[in-house]
């Protein structure tokens, strides 16, 4: 099942996040130019990247649909035309473009159920990114996140949180390196697994990221091969410890722990309802989720993000991402950077 890694499998999986005029374009191109010579650029933004011809050497292709097989199928052009970096700029429209992830699901009578058809459309566009030949940058416009919080008397208060790529929910978990860029042209690294660059800021990024991204690439170790993993609906493997503590007392994980929660977290982890239903029974046989109790709801989330973790070859990755999806669905409860960090602190240990 698993093959030995070898140096040559190492393909960079870089995301860098920003508002307009930030530097994604730039500093992709000027990356790009220090990781190889051939160069594709998938252009969603109307010729944006042509800008700088002048300064970068690369080829583009100018996308006119931004359905998420359209990006697959540019990917797949730029494997096989053996370029040695190709850069999505951006990733975004995929999200939120035209004939993007949101409209496809807006164009459904039922948008619930239009998600099931395009999950995997999204799962393949990120399978084909983390599986190409080629080096890999990708940007992504970012957004404000905010939480709804409930003041004293009831009162409901938005509270900035933070920002995200505008794109699918832990989106930047699937990526090596991700990093956001300020309006200083500063990019500040926010999750890596190249250790010399964690925590890092770098104004203008340009010779000196590449330079150490080179030498993680050279040096690294190339994770498991995504495809190949199967994914699996446990009763939870004997070498498999769950350690959590977001169930101590005095922390109110929700009232109505319901289908509806699974099932977005579901989507997320990519179960469908047949999946989870499936994992329910292994784990509480007989019983239906609206007969769960909270913590029953939390196991069986336990186990979809293992089992989502297992087949991505992911670990933390995946309960942050439901963390953050419990923030959506229950802001005043969880909308809290105290609760935050007790999530973070989770365990996912194989
Ligand atoms: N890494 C960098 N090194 C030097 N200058 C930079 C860098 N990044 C950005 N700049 C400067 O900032 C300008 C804007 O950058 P860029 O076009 O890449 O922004 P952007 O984030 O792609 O914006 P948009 O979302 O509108 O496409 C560039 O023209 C350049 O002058
Ligand atoms: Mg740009």
């Amino acid at each position: 099942m698993f093959k030995k890694a070898t140096k040559t499998q190492i393909k960079l999986r870089l995301a860098l996040t920003g508002p307009s005029g930030s530097g994604k374009t730039f500093s992709s191109l000027a990356l790009a130019s220090q990781l190889g010579k051939r160069i594709a650029v998938i252009d969603t933004e109307h010729g944006s990247a042509s800008r700088y011809a002048d300064l970068f050497e690369f080829d583009v292709v100018e996308l006119e649909s931004f359905h998420p097989n359209r990006y697959v199928k540019a990917i797949m052009a730029a494997q096989q035309a053996g370029y040695d970096v190709v850069v999505i700029d951006s990733l975004s429209h995929a999200w939120m473009g035209k004939d993007g992830e949101l409209e496809l699901v807006d164009r459904a009578k039922n948008s619930f159920a239009a998600w099931k058809d395009v999950r995997p459309l999204e799962r393949a566009l990120i399978d084909t990114m983390l599986s190409c030949k080629c080096h890999l940058i990708a940007t992504m416009r970012s957004r404000t996140e905010w939480v709804v919080e409930t003041k004293d008397r009831g009162k409901a208060e938005p509270r900035k949180v933070g920002t995200a790529p505008i794109q699918t929910q832990g989106i930047e978990f699937e990526f090596d390196v991700a990093g956001e860029l300020n309006w200083q042209n500063t990019l500040t690294i926010t999750k890596s697994r190249c250790p010399a660059l964690s925590g890092q800021a770098f104004i203008e990024p340009g010779r000196e990221v590449a330079d150490i991204l080179k030498q993680w690439l050279d040096n690294g170790v190339a994770s498991p091969v995504v495809n190949e993993i199967e994914h699996h609906y446990p009763p939870l493997p004997a070498n498999t410890e769950v350690t959590t503590n977001i169930n101590q007392p005095g922390i109110a994980l929700t009232d109505n722990p319901n289908r509806d929660t699974l099932k977005r977290v579901g989507q997320m982890t990519g179960h469908t309802s047949k999946h989870i239903a499936a994992i329910m029974e292994a784990n509480f046989p007989g019983l239906k989720s609206d007969q769960l109790t909270q913590l029953e709801v939390k196991t069986v989330v336990d186990v979809m993000c293992i089992d989502a973790a297992v087949a991505n070859g992911m670990e933390q990755a995946i309960a942050q991402t439901t963390f953050n999806e419990w923030l959506t669905l229950q802001p005043q409860e969880l909308g809290n950077e105290e609760l935050a960090a007790q999530w973070m602190s989770k365990q996912v240990k194989f």
